[in-house]
């Protein structure tokens, strides 16, 4: 894909596939959007999908399958134990990862949970290149903590560096020496890190840690649901890869680490989950897990259908030209959006695009959610729906006390292979709008705050009517235009 180049200058991502399976979609007119919005208490994980134009809320479970995917799909075996099916995906998993065992779960949080409750003892301490929200609270409930020990760059929103997820190496030898080794549950390598915009490790880091881990006798995992982008910002960022095809940068870093997890809703473009190791202790001891908690061994709650599509998908992961579209999608994004000067996360990174909302909208103040803010705002404005990563993404602590997170992003992701150059262009078109018009756009407050996990189920409101006040510039910049 990137070694095509326009003759006339251009510079757009191309497509390296076609669309053989289409599904309508509406935008709906402004004053509807208003509505939706206000019905959903201006939190997008409660709109309702026949209101939304262009859904960018995640990449999970909701990437395009391809032909190969669904005809596999066809020939699944169905049986409680034991079926074929499992057996290719066991198989796939064993040949991509070189490891001796693969346990199914039916998905990344499933497989979080049972490795947790085996590796994770009260007062446990893992640390990781970042959290990721799913993983942190399955460490908490079991009594254990988390340590980030990015790379200072990490969260430096405009950086050049090419790998912000990496790992500290300095912190690591520090939390080991001031935790002690026996503390410490396993150390977490989180790849194409998704809190802090998508972003890749280096396999020469994921060594180094590996280093570290053998000097002190510890555990290295992996979570490899978002390996896809990793492996190509490996290929193409890092020199050490540039001549290794992905097959074999996947088995490097697979090599760097004692086991492996992903959410196959976003690696292999299924649904579903499963991990990778040799230790045949854990095995046994996971195995016994499985039943309890996600269905036989040979299912582990997946579908057999998702399964196979899975195994294909795994496969198809290991083609660069596959891995490739959403990062030069969100490159391009990233590009066209700085040339409007909107504050977007650098380098662009896997998963999606990442809008600095502190800057779009330096006038909100963080305990009236800035991301959040300007996510309602892009719905108004176009139909798209992204999803805030910022301070309502947080937890209040035992006292009540807010806290403030380090960053307030709204994330606008690009499911692989669903959106057209032409759609991520519109999506461009309105932020840039919102852009001109961002000083109509305030800040929101709770009205009904869930305890748990608020940003999914709780309710805010506008602090002012400037949801109506942003319609009706719309309506003037825009006149009968949806
Ligand atoms: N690890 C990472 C890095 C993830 O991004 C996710 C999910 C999980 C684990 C959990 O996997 O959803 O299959 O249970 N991320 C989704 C997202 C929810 O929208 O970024 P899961």
């Amino acid at each position: 894909m990137a070694a095509i180049r326009f003759f006339t200058g251009e510079s757009l991502p191309l497509e390296m596939h076609k669309v053989r399976i289409v599904q309508r979609l509406d935008l709906p007119p402004i004053e509807r959007r208003l509505e939706a919005i206000a019905e959903a208490g201006s939190n997008t994980f409660l709109l309702k999908n026949q209101d939304i134009f262009i859904d960018m809320l995640t990449d999970s479970g909701v990437n395009a399958m391809s032909d190969q995917q669904l005809a596999a799909m066809m020939k699944a075996d169905d049986s409680y134990a034991g079926s074929e099916t499992f057996t290719r995906l066991e198989q796939k998993c064993q040949e991509l990862f070189k490891k001796r065992y693969f346990v199914p779960a039916h998905q990344g949080r499933a497989c979080e949970n049972l490795l947790s409750q085996i590796l994770v003892k009260p007062g446990s301490v893992v640390p990781m290149n970042y959290h990721f929200t799913t993983t942190k609270a399955h460490i908490i409930i079991n009594g254990g903590s988390v340590e980030e020990i990015p790379i200072d760059e990490a969260l430096n929103l405009d950086s050049t560096h090419p790998f912000k997820g990496n790992m500290d190496i300095d912190k690591l030898r520090a939390v080991i020496a001031d935790k002690g080794a026996a503390s410490i549950a396993f150390v977490r390598m989180e790849a194409g890190t998704n809190l802090i915009g998508g972003q890749p490790f280096s396999l020469e880091n994921i060594q180094e840690v590996r280093k570290v881990c053998d000097e002190h006798g510890l555990l290295l995992m992996l979570d490899a649901s978002l390996l896809a982008d990793n492996l190509y910002f490996n290929k193409v960022r890092e020199e050490a890869c540039r001549d290794m095809s992905i097959r074999q940068i996947t088995e490097a870093i697979s090599d760097a680490c004692h086991i492996i997890y992903f959410s196959a809703r976003k690696l292999g473009c299924a649904r579903g989950g499963g991990m990778c190791f040799d230790d045949e202790k854990l095995f046994l001891q996971i195995r016994e897990l499985v039943p309890l908690y996600e269905g036989f061994s040979t299912y582990g709650g997946m579908s057999v259908r998702e399964m196979e599509a899975i195994t294909v998908g795994l496969d198809e992961t290991m083609d660069e030209n596959m891995i490739n579209q959403a990062p030069i999608f969100i490159e391009y994004m990233v590009q066209e959006l700085q040339r409007y000067g909107i504050p977007v996360v650098t380098p662009p990174g896997g998963l999606g695009c990442h809008v600095d909302a502190m800057r779009f909208i330096d006038h909100v103040p963080q305990n009236q959610y800035p991301a959040g803010a300007l996510g309602a705002a892009l719905f108004i404005a176009g139909g798209i729906r992204g999803m805030e990563r910022g301070t309502l993404s947080e937890q209040r602590d035992a006292n009540g006390v807010e806290p403030m997170a380090n960053m307030e992003l709204l994330r606008l992701a690009l499911p692989r292979r669903v959106f057209t150059a032409s759609q991520v262009k519109y999506v461009v078109d309105r932020l840039a709008w919102l852009y001109e018009n961002r000083r109509l756009v305030e800040g929101l407050r709770f009205v009904d705050e869930p305890k748990n996990l608020r940003f999914f189920f709780g309710k805010l409101e506008p602090v002012s009517q400037w949801q109506q006040e942003l319609a009706r510039q719309f309506k003037k910049d825009f006149g009968d235009s949806l």
